[in-house]
């Protein structure tokens, strides 16, 4: 897996955590592997910094999960343990149709921490903006919509997704529109002890903004998300708070809408200082039929200052409604398996 710097190829989309600290003497486990006498896995379906994702089988019931595996020397670091084990905990709470479900959690006969969810058939919103775009506006707005709706859920229940972005979002076809499911959430906290371990402090490249400077270890020490997609606040040192979601949130609408992210850059360091420099430009900058209001609304959620976001997900998800009963009405869906784009 490349490290952040020499990610160049697509920097904004890699997570801090997307990085090889952990794991990477760890084969995939092969198809056919039973994992805790309970779940028979498939093909791999994704890979993170600290594992993998497989499809699988729980034979018990015969039905498809999804099993989130830890590599190998990540299961043994005590402290990411804890927060997986907790961070399992706080998101199996969380009983929302735009929220992957939470089944199970455990270790290995072989040591390996593992979490089972529904399986999502469908494609990330990366994978639907790379086959489709421009997509429709009012499907915009309605995944978007679908997307504040899982983040009321989330920040309700007391947790910050904090690596909210396109990757992390899947859409799943219905027979009408679409079902947005929000994954990797709350496991993003997993990632704050290795980031100091991956931004070096670099002081021949400090960042600026608002007149101070600021430098690398700053961030090195508080960042975590991706960039592109961390909120200005958080590149400077804040926790994670609903309203740096909401700004992802600001991010993946303009990314919906343009199929590129307001703030690109050679590598992380640029798209980071990037953000801390400027406001997002208006979409329509980008995309002519996008509607003043649809731009008040990204500029809002994507404010400099926290206090000038929404006031929460509620109020961006009644703001996205108001748009869309401006917008004339669509119906597209996707399929993962045939890729199929389907606008009715
Ligand atoms: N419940 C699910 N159903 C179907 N596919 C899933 C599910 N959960 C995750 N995936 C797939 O696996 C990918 C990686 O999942 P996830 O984002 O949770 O892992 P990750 O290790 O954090 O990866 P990264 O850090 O690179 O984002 C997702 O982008 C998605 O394609
Ligand atoms: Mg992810």
């Amino acid at each position: 897996m490349p490290s952040l710097s020499s990610a160049s190829s697509c920097p904004t989309t890699r997570s801090m955590r997307s990085l090889p600290m952990w794991g990477q003497e760890d084969q995939d486990l092969p198809s056919g592997t039973v994992l805790a006498n309970a779940y028979r896995l498939s093909e791999r379906i994704g890979r993170g910094a600290y594992g993998s994702v497989y499809r699988a089988e729980q034979i018990s019931l015969h039905r498809d999960v999804a099993v989130k595996v830890l590599s190998t020397s990540a299961s043994a670091d005590p402290e990411l343990a804890e927060r997986f084990v907790r961070e399992a905990c706080a998101v199996s709470r969380l009983h929302h149709p735009n929220t992957v479900t939470v089944l199970d959690f455990g270790r290995s006969q072989c040591g390996r921490l593992y979490l089972v969810m529904e399986y999502v058939p469908g494609m990330t919103l990366t994978e639907l903006v790379t086959r489709a775009a421009p997509l429709p506006l009012a499907q915009v707005v309605e995944l978007c919509v679908q997307v504040a709706m899982a983040l009321e859920a989330i920040h309700a229940a007391g947790i910050i997704h904090a690596d909210l972005k396109s990757e992390n979002i899947l859409c799943e076809r219905l027979t009408r529109g679409e079902l947005v499911k929000v994954v990797d959430f709350g496991i993003a906290r997993l990632t704050e002890a290795g980031v100091s371990r991956v931004l070096v402090p670099d002081p021949a490249a400090p960042l600026r903004s608002e007149g101070a400077e600021v430098g690398a270890a700053t961030i090195a020490a508080h960042a975590r998300g991706t960039p592109g997609y961390i909120a200005p606040e958080v590149i400077l040192g804040a926790a994670p708070e609903p309203a740096s979601d909401i700004y992802a949130a600001g991010i993946l609408l303009y990314f919906l809408l343009t199929a590129e992210l307001p703030f690109g850059g050679r590598h992380a360091r640029e798209v980071l200082r990037r953000q801390l420099d400027g406001p997002v430009m208006p979409p329509s900058l980008q995309r002519r039929d996008v509607p003043e209001s649809l731009d008040a609304l990204v500029l809002r959620a994507t404010a400099r200052k926290p206090g000038q976001r929404f006031a929460d997900a509620s109020a961006l998800r009644d703001a996205l409604e108001v748009v869309a009963h401006e917008l004339p009405p669509t119906q597209p869906s996707c399929d993962r398996d045939s890729g199929d784009v389907i606008v009715h």
